[in-house]
């Protein structure tokens, strides 16, 4: 039977970081890989993680299973940390939260419910968005459509192309946003873009799915929820998954949620049933460990405040990566055309290079990038930046 399956191509992604690896240049850097890198290259456990995982395991009584909904204590204090803890949804009990196995598996996960509320969901995505989203969320009946995202001339949002076409949507598709950092372009919506937008949800029956990846690191756990939090206030539907990868800095342990925001809490419980229900069918219930460590850090005030400290150091560092970058190509190249790098947030920008560019980046000086261009800006230290900008600006 398996005689009948070809070798399929790598991942991209994936793909791009084996080679990083197999690549024994003490000159590499590495901005394909999506995590978060110190100054040295290195993803470290954060400290309150530390702190939190040694707390779970002293006081760890049993290792049955959890419920279909996983941690619930954790589904909680992510509503709250995701919402604020007086959103009005959340007064209202307007909101059903699961725990998932990342980012990845909520946006799966959601994907099936919403097959389940509607025979032929229609799903706009940004053009681009992480090319992972269509994988993840394809299936029977479902449709993809595109809307107007970023102008890579201008290098920012075209704002205008995307509200019109959205205008043209059908009541009850679904809008795919990224709530903050979006990848793989760092052009975020403002917040008077948000409320716009919500505007034109509104209007047009549409229900916003945001995914949540990297908050907290844009600009504050708050600010970043921005979009998520007015969606869930201002319109009767939508739906945030949430990743604890960047955030808690705890990728391989598969931490996430999916929230449906529904009209009204009866439901809302309805929507929790089937959540659990769908969750039952894929992969049964959510592993134990990390979402245990992120509810300690989230409940425990110590750990919390060094959990935010640490990670407003991630994002500090990442934004003064993008201001030093922009720099310093701006002073080799003797143009503007890189200040957009400042401008952008989150890990990600799209150099604007072309593929031919950006494989002799990869096979003369060892800087491994996506092919579209999308560079990791952590991946960026004070000790590669000149050479960096070197190679950039040779290849152009
Ligand atoms: C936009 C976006 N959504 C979701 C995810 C999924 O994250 P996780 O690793 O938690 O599955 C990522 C990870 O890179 C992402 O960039």
């Amino acid at each position: 039977m398996f005689e009948r399956l070809d070798r399929l191509a790598d991942d991209p992604i994936l793909g791009m970081m084996a080679k990083y690896r197999q690549d024994t240049s003490e000159q590499k850097v590495d901005l394909a890989a999506g995590v978060y890198q110190d100054e040295l290259g290195n993803t470290p456990v954060l400290r309150a993680v530390k702190a939190a995982e040694q707390r779970v395991h002293d006081n760890q009584k049993t290792k049955t299973y959890e419920g279909l909904a996983g941690n619930i204590s954790f589904n909680v204090a992510m509503q709250d940390f995701i919402f604020g803890e007086r959103h009005p949804a959340l007064a209202d009990k307007r909101i059903a939260t699961v725990q998932t196995t990342g980012g990845s598996g909520g946006l799966h996960i959601v994907a099936d419910v919403l097959r389940r509320a509607n025979s032929a969901p229609v799903v706009w995505v940004s053009g681009p968005t992480w090319p992972n989203h269509r994988p993840l969320i394809k299936g029977g009946g479902l449709e993809f459509k595109t809307y107007p995202y970023y102008d890579a001339e201008r290098h920012g949002i075209d704002f205008d192309g995307m509200l019109s076409t959205l205008e043209h949507a059908n009541a009850g598709d679904v809008v795919l946003l990224h709530g903050c950092c979006h990848n793989p372009t760092g052009a975020d919506l403002s917040a008077k873009q948000w409320d716009a937008l919500v505007d034109v949800l509104a209007r047009n029956e549409l229900v916003p799915w945001n995914d949540m990846a990297y908050q907290g690191f844009a600009q504050g756990t708050d600010e970043d929820a921005y979009g998520a939090r007015l969606c869930a206030q201002k319109l009767p539907e939508s739906v945030v998954v949430t990743s604890c990868s960047k955030n808690f800095g705890i990728y391989r342990d598969r931490v996430g949620a999916a929230s449906i925001v529904a009209a009204d809490a009866e439901k809302a419980v309805a929507c929790a049933t089937h959540l659990a229900n769908v969750t039952r069918t894929v992969y049964s219930m959510p592993p134990a460990h990390g979402a245990a460590v992120v509810d300690l850090i989230l409940r425990d005030e110590d750990l919390k405040a060094l959990w935010l400290e640490e990670l407003g150091d991630m994002r500090d560092r990442i934004n003064s990566l993008r201001r030093n970058l922009t720099n310093a190509l701006e002073a080799r190249t003797s143009t503007n055309r890189f200040s957009f790098i400042a401008r952008q947030t989150g890990m990600f920008s799209l150099l604007g290079l072309t593929a031919e560019q950006v494989d002799t980046l990869r096979e003369k000086f060892h800087i491994y990038m996506v092919s579209s261009s999308r560079a990791n800006i952590a991946g960026v230290r004070k000790s590669n930046l000149d050479y960096l900008v070197n190679a950039i600006a040779a290849v152009l």
